[in-house]
């Protein structure tokens, strides 16, 4: 894993969308994965940005979203895809076919996750997963305790996780129990992952999930088993980390490997 150490929130968005648009650049129908939250709000918009000012070219990609609320539907304030759309979709040319976000209102979630994966296999498989990370080292809703052969299904959000999210909710008992994930299966699968964090909150579960043993107690641990992860943190994210000078010098460094590594 490759870990990077940005001084700041802005920072750690623009090196992200860097990566992002790098990808894009160099496959125009790259398919990507994609994650919401807080934290990759600064990373869509800088790459609104490359849209705009440099012509970055959405209309050949694929989207795929990591998850989304069981029972929400589609334009309802709270839904994934409805932050998707105001985030990043509406502002790029991306082609409304070729985007995908789990169905929260779906009738039967367990059909549903199945196409959905189909989707993903006929689309050629994710180039590039984009993920954030939970308070409790969720990556998509693969709650503590997650199979890391699991795929796309329907999962209980852990205690933890209705507390962090019932911020975007008037109140707590508005949060849903259940949503619709990719599994640590399907994730495990993509081509390149790219993990951001940010912030102090975020500290000891990066310090545990890049340092700490893999365990399904911490799903983003899963990663260390992936040949090809970026994560790029901010100071106070990477607060904890005991090999901060080690992966500081890489990133100064790894021009003298490019080749070899391949980044
Ligand atoms: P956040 O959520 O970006 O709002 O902190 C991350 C997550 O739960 O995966």
């Amino acid at each position: 894993m490759e870990i990077i150490i940005t001084p700041d929130y802005e920072q750690m968005s623009k090196t992200s969308a860097q990566i992002i648009a790098r990808e894009v650049k160099r496959k125009h129908d790259l398919v990507l994965g994609l994650a919401t939250g807080d934290t990759p709000i600064g990373t869509y918009k800088e790459l609104v940005k490359v849209h705009k000012e440099e012509g970055l070219d959405f209309s050949k990609a694929t989207a795929f979203n990591l998850d989304e609320y069981v029972g929400l539907a589609p334009l309802h304030n709270n839904s994934y895809n409805l932050f998707m759309w105001e985030n990043l979709f509406k502002h790029i040319n991306a082609n409304p076919e070729n985007v995908y976000v789990p169905q929260g209102n779906t009738d039967d979630p367990e059909e549903f996750s199945h196409w959905y994966e189909g989707k993903i296999k006929k689309a050629g498989g994710i180039d590039l997963q984009v993920l954030g990370i939970g308070g409790d080292g969720h990556i998509g809703f693969n709650e503590p305790g997650s199979s890391f052969a699991s795929r796309t299904r329907v999962k209980a959000l852990d205690k933890q996780t209705i507390q962090d999210n019932s911020r975007f909710f008037e109140n707590i008992e508005d949060v849903p129990r259940f949503a619709i994930t990719m599994g640590i299966g399907t994730i495990l699968e993509a081509k390149k992952i790219l993990l951001i964090a940010n912030g102090e909150k975020k500290a000891d579960v990066c310090a545990q999930f890049i340092e700490g043993p893999v365990t399904s107690q911490i799903t983003a641990s899963s990663l260390q088993l992936h040949s090809f992860v970026t994560i790029v943190l901010d100071e106070a994210a990477a607060s904890k980390l005991t090999r901060t000078e080690y992966y500081n010098w890489v990133r100064d460094n790894k021009h003298l490997v490019q080749k070899k590594v391949g980044r």
